[in-house]
């Protein structure tokens, strides 16, 4: 079986991963949640927050917004851009939250990383009867306009196979559905937005070393890797459209 790259592997470029990654789309943000039924007095739970991009959409919505993840590194950068939501150390199969406290769990780009019986079940605990589960992922990424070239493509081909397979095809292979259906929530509804999204020289950069299968490499890979992309990739914007899906359920009221 192909190697896989570890989920913790992002807290070794948390600054690159909040200076690259794209936010998510307001629009399918707001499909979700009117999906969901959930108002402006809600609490909700932002799972495996990371840097927070999903959470820093959160907290304008919601009366209270929690966010827990495990990497000490992200929750730092979290804490710093989001501070209007609550922080906390912790995981998918280790909530820190009583029963039946949030309104709704959202997850972005993470739930593939854990999806189990055991996490699915400790996300139901802390669910409210009938509450709801979100999951966002970016799921398709169009050729960079301008063209990065062919031979930035061979480094980057190269850095994926000694880094292993990142986290995409964990979610295209649908697996993380199976827990779902096995538990007591109902049917998993879905939504899609595309959209164009916009990266100067060190944004595309930091994207790239914090993709999984990148970030869980040595630093001196990383920064072999960094150094020979900064050569290849002349300074200038690019343009990318990417495809995100949204994801919802609720849990047996
Ligand atoms: C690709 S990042 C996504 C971060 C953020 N949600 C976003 O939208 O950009 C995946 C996150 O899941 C976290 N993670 C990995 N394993 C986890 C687990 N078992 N429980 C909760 N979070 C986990 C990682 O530490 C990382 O911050």
């Amino acid at each position: 079986m192909a190697r896989e790259a570890p989920p913790d592997a992002f807290g070794n470029t948390a600054r690159e991963y909040e200076l690259g990654r794209p936010e998510w789309p307001e629009e399918l943000i707001d499909r979700v949640v009117g999906e969901l039924g959930l108002g402006a007095d809600a609490t909700v739970l932002d799972l495996g927050a990371g840097t927070g991009k999903l959470t820093r959409a959160l907290v304008p919505r919601f009366a209270r917004v929690i966010a827990v993840e495990p990497d000490g590194a992200m929750r730092t950068v979290l804490e710093e851009v989001v501070p209007g939501a609550e922080a906390l150390f912790g995981s998918a199969g280790a909530i820190p939250l009583g029963a039946e406290s949030v309104d709704a769990v959202f997850t972005a780009e993470a739930f593939h990383w854990f999806a189990s019986d055991e996490t699915v079940a400790e996300i139901a605990r802390v669910l409210r009867p009938g509450g709801g589960l979100a999951i966002f992922w970016n799921v398709w990424f169009g050729e960079t306009e301008p063209p990065m070239g062919d031979a930035v493509d061979a480094v980057l081909d190269e850095a994926f196979v000694r880094g292993g397979a990142p986290g995409l095809p964990k979610v295209l292979s649908g697996a993380w559905r199976q827990p779902l259906e096995r538990s007591r929530f109902g049917p998993v509804h879905e939504a899609e937005a595309e959209r164009e999204v916009v990266r100067d020289h060190e944004q595309w950069l930091a994207n790239m070393l914090s993709v999984s299968s990148i970030a869980a490499q040595s630093d001196h890979d990383r920064l072999v890797l960094a150094t020979r992309l900064r050569e290849l990739v002349p300074d200038g914007e690019y343009r990318w459209r990417i495809r995100t899906v949204g994801y919802w359920t609720r849990l047996d009221g």
